[in-house]
């Protein structure tokens, strides 16, 4: 198997993936595609999202010829995975919100999960808490408006601390200890927009958290399902948008990654 190692999100939340398998496979050749012309999926209908999550993301493989699609959105991959690998010939590996290394954190048993509302309200992602944190109480927080952050910050623009305190108030909240509950010790950012934001919410936490994210699992599941993936590979670094992104350039560029080149989703 040969071609790049295809990064696809909504938008730049893919970064914090494409980081983590930079960090551990140097070597490896990656691109990226990112739908910023639908962005926000946390707000979308299913149907619709899940018909365009295969449409953009059959366009890109064509475009990338990739060895592997990293759906690399926990929104996307939470949602529409079973219909990626029904209607691709290529593998792919999905991104799910951290909930069983976060159980195996927690010392309190009480777990925040950060990710965009359709994320905390999947039934995919409550499987993920029966299975792997039955015996922990869940804090869900739909923080949608850390997404815009992200992609704020990708640009260059400083970030609104206010409204990132906002969002995150009702952690603030679990993690104060109280008569009812134990406090909250370890929060899964369960958007891969969340990490691009770590130092903010690790300097506004009101006290030391766990935060955990998924990108180290995602880097050792894709070296587990292609060969080669720390053998020196022609680089490769071609980006595709859904919507003109001039403003994201020199934040990708930072990653890796070339001027984006508009994909044309016809489907
Ligand atoms: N980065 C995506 C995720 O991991 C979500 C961003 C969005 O709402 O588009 O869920």
């Amino acid at each position: 198997m040969t071609g790049p190692v295809l990064i696809f999100d909504s938008g730049v939340g893919g970064l914090s993936v494409a980081q983590s398998l930079r960090q551990h496979y140097p070597d490896a050749a990656m691109c990226y595609a990112c739908d910023n012309a639908w962005l926000p999926y946390g707000l979308r209908e299913d149907a619709a999202l899940t018909e365009r999550i295969v449409a953009v993301c059959r366009t890109a493989v064509e475009a990338c010829q990739p060895r592997v699609l990293v759906v690399a959105c926990n929104t996307a991959s939470t949602l529409a995975l079973e219909n990626l690998r029904e209607q691709l010939a290529i593998p792919v590996v999905g991104t799910v919100p951290a909930i069983k290394p976060a159980a195996a954190l927690s010392q309190t048993r009480h777990i925040g999960l950060l990710a965009t509302k359709a994320t905390v309200g999947r039934p995919y992602t409550q499987h993920l808490i029966d299975s792997f944190a039955s015996d922990c109480l869940i804090t869900r927080v739909a923080a949608d408006g850390l997404v815009k952050e992200a992609e704020a910050h990708l640009a260059g623009k400083a970030p609104n601390i206010e409204r990132i305190q906002a969002a995150l108030a009702p952690l603030w909240q679990a993690a104060a200890p109280s008569i009812a509950n134990a406090a909250l010790d370890t929060v899964v950012l369960g958007c891969t927009h969340f990490p691009l934001l770590k130092s903010w919410l690790t300097q506004l936490a009101p006290v030391p958290l766990h935060w955990v994210d998924s990108g180290d699992a995602i880097a050792r599941r894709v070296a587990q399902v292609v060969d080669g993936l720390n053998h020196r590979q022609q680089q490769d670094g071609r980006c595709f948008t859904t919507a003109p992104a001039a403003n994201l350039t020199v934040g990708l560029a930072r990653y890796g990654f070339q001027t984006p080149q508009l994909l044309s989703i016809t489907r």
